[in-house]
């Protein structure tokens, strides 16, 4: 489903560079769930961005659902990441002013589908994620497992083939944690394939397959 052969990232600001991704290969089969673990400063938000179709900058080459990334366009490569990729960060990126409602449905709409169409798939997502009472309400009104939850849906809206999270258990506590890992085990046992980046061994190790970024270096395995 994913393959990265041979990445290298540069980041150059002025006269300095700095290598953030060191040679990483990377395959990753559809259905898999897999943790990549790593501390700060070492490259998980590098490549997440690169594996979720944010960052075409880089050397090596990617090929995700067969295509090869370079060979797309701005729009055509949004588009595809629309499509196929739902994200959850860890301070769940609602918008404030907009309904839970409203949070969800964005995705859908950029994709053009009609009002009535989205109404129905939302109320679909929010029994999934049990927070049906809340379509309403605002994001400011919900607890923060209560806001990933609602983000959780959102990244669900558009069926995608893979969900990346970028440690979206970091902001919660360590029950609203487990909730929020059984939810992606639910997901990747009806066929979502899941990245998670997470500096936490104890969430990394609920995957089915962990791996380790030290210094821009990514590895199987823990350290
Ligand atoms: N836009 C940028 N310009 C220059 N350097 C950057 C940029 N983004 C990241 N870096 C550098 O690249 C390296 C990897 O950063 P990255 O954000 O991928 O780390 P991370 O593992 O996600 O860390 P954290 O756990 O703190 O989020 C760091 O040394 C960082 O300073
Ligand atoms: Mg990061």
């Amino acid at each position: 489903m994913i393959k990265l052969k041979d990445i290298n990232k540069f980041y150059v600001t002025g006269d300095e560079t700095l290598q953030a991704l060191k040679n990483v290969n990377l395959e990753i089969n559809k259905g898999e769930f897999l943790a990549i673990m790593g501390p700060s400063g070492s490259g998980k938000s590098t490549l997440m961005k690169i594996l979720g179709l944010l960052d075409k900058k880089f050397d090596g080459s990617y090929t995700f659902l067969d295509k090869n990334i370079s060979s797309f366009s701005d729009d055509a490569l949004s588009k595809f990441r629309n499509e196929k990729i739902g994200f959850v960060f860890q301070d769940f990126n609602l918008i404030k002013r907009l309904s839970i409602k409203e949070n969800i449905e964005i995705p859908m709409l950029y994709r053009g589908h009609r009002i009535k169409e989205t109404k129905k798939r939302v109320v679909e997502l929010l029994k999934k994620v049990n927070l049906e009472s809340k379509i309403n309400k605002y994001p400011t009104e919900l607890s923060g497992g209560q806001q990933q939850r609602v983000s959780i849906a959102r990244a669900l809206i558009n069926n995608p083939d893979i969900i990346i999270a970028d440690e979206p258990t970091g902001a919660l506590d360590s029950h609203t944690s487990k909730e929020i890992m059984g939810m992606f085990k639910e997901l990747n046992d009806e066929g979502i394939t899941i990245i998670l980046i997470t500096h936490d061994i104890n969430v990394a190790r609920q995957a089915n397959r962990v791996m380790s970024i030290f210094d821009g270096e990514l590895k199987e395995g823990e350290f």
